[in-house]
């Protein structure tokens, strides 16, 4: 299966999603690979097996949302320098999102530029995170705050990479998928509730269906001026519960799970949803294991943390709320009173 994407901008950037068994890649180029300490013992050498390249070599870092920095950045650099890459090298991201953002964000810096693919290995990263071109890291002020639009040259999808992924990382990659149903397409919903992902087949044409909605969205409006914004159903909340937790009890998919019963429920105080959409979409997060609760201890402190979403510009409040199943709208005129009832009775 081959998603194609078509950005036209001041120059137009071109590239394939390609979901499918990974192919045999020639480059005639220096390629490094960059990779961590939990993948690289996993699937390195499948990646290295299908790779005719001028050199090759391989960055191996350690493992971690934590590590996400410009510490890491800088080491990556390092090596890259070292091994005298040259700006018609290229990089090649193994690994989850953390790896796909970084090695994004590395090429976007490296020579002031040079190609990167990716070869995503989690479900939330095939789904979501590898296409688009959204690249970057953390720093003491928040998640995501410093990096760089920069697509890559290819994506390669091979389901076989999740054979390896733990159960919870699974599912926090289906909260995504679901999320791109409910906002865009309910047929595509509908399919979901039905579908065994077990079955290699409906797995791969789930993340095909996720892959041209994103893709769709990214041809759009590259830079989130507009309906990318959409992408972020569930994640304002989702941001909140993972900052009152410390990151440490959800992953970010669970967070994103609650945060999407959360917009839900405002969704259905509006009357935008009905409440049998409402549960339909709650039993299909149940059904995958995603937590779909959380018990707020403190509505005002929770109300105040919206503010702190880099999403919150000028202290004004976006909310991306589904229309029915299927449909979205992005809503910044939602009461304190009203946003703090549906809290409390969450
Ligand atoms: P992750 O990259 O941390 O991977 C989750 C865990 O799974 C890690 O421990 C990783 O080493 C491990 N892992 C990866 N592949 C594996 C495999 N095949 N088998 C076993 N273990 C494996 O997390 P993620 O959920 O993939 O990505 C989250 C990151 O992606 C966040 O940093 C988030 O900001 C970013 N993100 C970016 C975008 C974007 O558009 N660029 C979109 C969504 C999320
Ligand atoms: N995951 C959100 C985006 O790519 O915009």
């Amino acid at each position: 299966m081959i998603v194609p994407i078509h950005l036209e901008n001041t120059t137009t950037v071109k590239y394939d999603v390609v979901i499918d068994a990974l192919p045999k890649l020639t480059f005639n180029r220096k390629v490094a690979i960059i990779t961590n300490t939990t993948v690289a013992p996993l699937h390195l050498e499948t990646l290295k097996s299908k790779i005719d390249a001028d050199e090759l070599f391989v960055v191996t870092i350690e493992d971690g949302e934590s590590f996400k920095n410009l510490a890491t950045i800088e080491q990556i650099l390092n090596e890259l320098f070292e091994h005298k890459l040259d700006r018609k090298s290229l990089l090649i991201a193994l690994g989850g999102g953390v790896i796909g953002d970084m090695t994004g964000f590395t090429a976007s810096l490296y020579q002031r530029g040079i190609g990167f693919v990716q070869v995503p290995t989690t479900l939330l990263a095939q789904v979501d995170a590898s296409v688009g071109g959204k690249t970057g890291v953390n720093n003491p002020y928040g998640k995501n705050l410093i990096g760089a639009f920069y697509q890559p040259e290819a994506v390669y999808i091979d389901t076989e990479f999740l054979k390896t992924l733990p159960s919870r990382e699974f599912a926090a990659g289906i909260a995504e998928i679901v999320k791109m149903a409910v906002m865009f397409d309910k047929a595509y919903f509908d399919f979901l509730m039905e579908a065994d992902f077990s079955q290699k087949e409906v797995l791969e044409k789930a993340i095909e269906r996720s892959v041209e909605l994103k893709a769709e969205v990214v041809n759009l409006d590259e830079k989130e001026s507009g309906i990318r914004a959409v992408l972020n159903y569930g994640h304002t909340f989702g941001h909140v519960i993972e900052n009152e937790t410390k990151y440490t009890q959800y992953v970010h998919g669970e967070a994103v799970a609650i945060g999407i019963m959360m917009a839900n429920a405002l969704a259905v105080e509006l009357g935008m949803m009905h409440q049998e959409e409402m549960d339909l979409v709650e039993q299909f997060l149940i059904k995958h294991n995603l937590p779909t609760t959380y018990e707020i201890k403190d509505v005002d402190a929770f109300y105040d943390k919206f503010f702190l979403d880099k999403k919150a510009a000028n202290n004004k409040l976006k909310f991306i709320l589904p229309q029915n199943i299927g449909g979205h709208e992005m809503r910044d005129d939602i009461s304190e009173s009203t946003l703090k009832k549906v809290l409390k009775a969450f």
